[in-house]
């Protein structure tokens, strides 16, 4: 089942480093996926990351559309499975996933990280976020960096859910 609203949920996000895990999967609509690599705009050359992949599709959208190296970090078993056998399927040679924990992953070879995680996630993840290369960009579905004002803000209305979702671009500098 694919539900399209990433919630904050107390029981899950309250409980401190032990339950960080518990990001549920919610997968960003496909034509959300299209307008935040669009933002990106990744280049063959650059590196794009994608902080808990979910079922792959910013990965493989992102390899096969712009032809980036293109990695999936993802905690779930299911879900890495899922988007490793598509991965294959369509022979995508510069598409990857790694089975890890987002918040551990070395993040220092990164171009472009796109995110649809909970403020909360976004938070912690800042510090090592504004230690990004020069000039590499932050694409957020749905949530601000907490205390981090965004270079450009982006409205979508998506056919697939019938409502605007927000995208939030940071640029390094
Ligand atoms: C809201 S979904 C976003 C999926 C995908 N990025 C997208 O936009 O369609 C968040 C994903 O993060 C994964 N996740 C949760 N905690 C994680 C962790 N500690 N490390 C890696 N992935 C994690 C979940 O399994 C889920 O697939």
């Amino acid at each position: 089942m694919e539900r399209y609203m990433l919630r904050a949920d107390p029981y899950l996000f309250g409980g401190g480093e032990g339950l960080r895990k518990k990001i549920p999967f919610v997968p960003s609509p496909h034509d959300v996926v299209k307008k935040m690599l669009s933002i990106a705009d990744p280049k063959p050359d650059e590196l794009l990351i994608d902080l808990g992949s979910g079922d792959g599709r910013m990965v493989i959208s992102a390899a096969r559309d712009y032809g980036c190296r293109s990695l999936g970090v993802e905690i779930d078993d299911v879900l890495i499975d899922h988007s490793r056998r598509r991965i294959q399927r369509l022979g995508l040679k510069n598409a990857e996933i790694v089975k890890a924990d987002l918040h551990q992953f070395d993040l220092s070879d990164a171009d472009i990280v796109t995110l649809y995680l909970l403020p909360e996630t976004l938070k912690v993840l800042k510090p090592r976020l504004l230690n990004l290369k020069r000039g590499a960009r932050i694409v957020s579905h749905d949530y601000r960096i907490p205390g981090l004002e965004p270079d450009e803000v982006y409205i979508v209305r998506s056919e697939k859910t019938g409502r605007n979702h927000l995208i939030y671009l940071y640029e390094i500098d």
